[in-house]
């Protein structure tokens, strides 16, 4: 004990010097990187060659590349964990976030690695370094047939999630977004949006309990974490408030069949005015009709694709569009029915054309270059502007994901849960630029594409504040700098676009549960104290 407590001044003493020399590296060699590494092998007394990985092992790089999907964030100048973690039973979690307390190095938390920004796996702070908490191996999925419940761990894949459920049932499904290989623990902690959240709301909105580990080590329930904490983390954007190890969800009814549709258009094929008809009924069809558009650059015009989801037949679902929408020119013959297992496949486009078992095969989506932003609208774009932004798309090469709101969305109160992008949304925008070629060339002439057009669009889009989606990670809208130094109000400016008035009461929740600020990322929710500065 005696020894120990030497050990970590000696450690202090080193951290301080080294700091005001200037010579801090965030490489694996430095004193707080052999602290951590000695108090969680002490911990993880059994077998732990696999569980602790550093840079000397053969595997690091094998196994922090494994769920990297943004190619930006996978270069020789990304900044690197000092160690990865990757734990098989939650006590490897709660040593983990033990031990990096005590050394002071930062954390990262990483389930699928599809964060836009990469922020689960890398930093931009180059004076704090940090390890990786990597919970690939807790994955599995238990299903309650009696209560229509399951419990998911966050390593989880969608595509696995799926599959488990329809192994025990072809009548339950669960709410949640189309690329199966995003992970469970970022796409709940982030709201979750999909095929099924017209009818069903977002995943987090069918969330009913979770077990998460605080920042003291402690592993809470609902129960024990209390509602402040578990509305949080139900869409707050993970990692500012724990590691979430499991989710306690409710299963929701699918018929056992479904109608899909992709049905792409030409301009010449009068696309823009029936995106024009869909912005005024997209979000007012029946629950039960899913219908995004896809706007893709392709050589010389635009192509817009309508895909659609409907939860019955198709003779009903010609039906409702013959209704409701006859402009969007649908055949029967573009109709495919299927289980709704299949038209999880179906919509996972990457994975169009195989097995169901896919989806428990955790195949990786395709890795590229990407920059991604995100917009919502509240009022129908005019005609003219759609054609413009056609026009701009196709210059810059950007794609367009337009995805409807309305039905339950609209339901579900705006401060229920963390996201707030509830009444009045006609649909989100995603902005989607993606590119082969490595190097910083490409990159700043593609991120300055995307901005280009995002800028254009700001008469079209929400105002004061212009919001945003937390799931569809955009560092350019603020981040809280080196060592998470930001205040809350500087915080604010980002944070109500993704959260709006919920902003506040995440602070407040953060300030409650850490407040010492140890979970803090690029976009991690600073504290906020009720008698402090604000
Ligand atoms: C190809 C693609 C398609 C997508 N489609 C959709 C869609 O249809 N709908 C939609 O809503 N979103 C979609 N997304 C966005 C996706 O929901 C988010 O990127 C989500 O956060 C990814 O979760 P993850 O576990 O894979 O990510 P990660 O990169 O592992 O994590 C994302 C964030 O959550 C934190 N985090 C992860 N796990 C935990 C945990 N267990 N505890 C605490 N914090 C944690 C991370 O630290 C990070 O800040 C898509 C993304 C991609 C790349
Ligand atoms: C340790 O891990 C290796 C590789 O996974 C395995 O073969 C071995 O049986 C494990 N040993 C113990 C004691 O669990
Ligand atoms: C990694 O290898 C170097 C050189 O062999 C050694 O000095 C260092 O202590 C090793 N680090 C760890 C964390 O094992
Ligand atoms: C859809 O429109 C009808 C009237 O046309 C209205 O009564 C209903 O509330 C709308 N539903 C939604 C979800 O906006
Ligand atoms: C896209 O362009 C290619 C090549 O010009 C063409 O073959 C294809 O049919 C086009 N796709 C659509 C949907 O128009
Ligand atoms: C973490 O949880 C434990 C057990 O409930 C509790 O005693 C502790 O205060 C919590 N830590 C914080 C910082 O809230």
């Amino acid at each position: 004990m005696v020894l120990k407590l030497f050990t970590y001044k000696l450690v202090s003493i080193l951290i301080i010097t080294s700091l005001s020399l200037g010579f801090f590296s965030s490489t694996y060699s430095n004193p707080t990187s052999v602290y951590f590494l000695d108090c969680i092998s002490h911990r993880i007394s059994s077998n732990f060659s696999n569980i602790i990985i550093t840079p000397n092992d053969t595997s690091y790089s094998t196994v922090l590349q494994s769920t990297i999907q943004n190619l930006r964030f996978d270069t020789p100048e990304t900044l690197k964990p000092s160690a990865i973690i990757t734990p098989l039973s939650y006590s490897h979690v709660q040593s983990t976030v033990i031990c990096s307390v005590k050394s002071r190095l930062q954390i990262r938390i990483r389930s699928g690695g599809h964060d836009y920004e990469g922020l689960s796996f890398t930093s931009f702070d180059h004076t704090t370094p940090f390890i990786l908490v990597d919970l690939n191996q807790l994955r599995s999925v238990t299903v309650d047939l009696d209560d229509k419940t399951a419990w998911v761990e966050s390593g989880a894949t969608l595509g696995e999630l799926a599959y488990w459920v329809s192994q025990k049932s072809n009548l339950l499904g669960f709410p949640n977004g189309e690329c199966t290989s995003v992970g469970v623990g970022g796409h709940l902690s982030g709201g979750g949006y999909g095929v099924l959240a017209r009818k069903y709301g977002l995943s987090a909105d069918n969330v009913i309990d979770a077990l998460i580990v605080n920042v003291t080590g402690q592993i809470l329930d609902r129960d024990s974490m209390g509602e402040d904490l578990f509305w949080a983390i139900r869409g707050g954007g993970g990692a500012s408030f724990g590691v979430i190890l499991s989710w306690k969800i409710n299963l929701v009814s699918v018929p056992p069949k479904v109608t899909v549709f992709s049905l792409p258009k030409t301009l010449d094929q009068a696309a823009t005015q029936v995106v024009n008809k869909w912005q005024y009924i997209g979000h007012n069809l029946s629950d039960d009709f899913f219908t995004n558009v896809i706007i893709t650059p392709n050589t010389s015009t635009m192509v817009v694709t309508f895909n659609g989801l409907f939860l019955g037949t198709s003779v009903e679902l010609m039906t409702e569009v013959n209704d409701r929408f006859p402009e969007l020119g649908l055949r029967e013959t573009d109709c495919i029915e299927m289980s709704w297992i299949e038209s999880v496949v179906y919509y996972s486009v990457y994975l169009r054309g195989q097995s169901v078992e896919a989806l428990k095969e955790r195949i990786p989506w395709p890795k590229r270059y990407y920059k991604y932003k995100s917009d919502y609208v509240q009022k129908p774009i005019p005609e003219e502007a759609l054609e413009e932004i056609w026009k701009w798309c196709l210059e810059e090469g950007l794609n367009l994901a337009i995805e409807p709101h309305g039905g339950r969305m609209s339901e579900i109160d705006e401060s229920a849960t963390p996201y707030p992008h509830r009444e009045g949304n006609l649909y989100v925008i995603q902005y989607v630029m993606r590119w082969n070629e490595e190097g910083f060339d490409v990159t700043e002439k593609k991120v300055a594409s995307i901005r280009r057009v995002y800028e254009k669009m700001t008469p079209f889009v929400s105002k004061n504040p212009r919001e945003a989606y937390v799931n569809f990670r955009d560092l350019d809208l603020g981040t809280n700098g080196n060592a998470c130094s930001t205040s809350y109000l500087q915080a604010a400016r980002w944070g109500i676009k993704y959260f709006k008035g919920n902003f506040r009461r995440l602070a407040m929740v953060k300030g409650k549960v850490d407040p010492t600020n140890f979970f803090c990322y690029e976009q991690s929710i600073p504290p906020l104290f009720l008698s402090g500065s604000f």
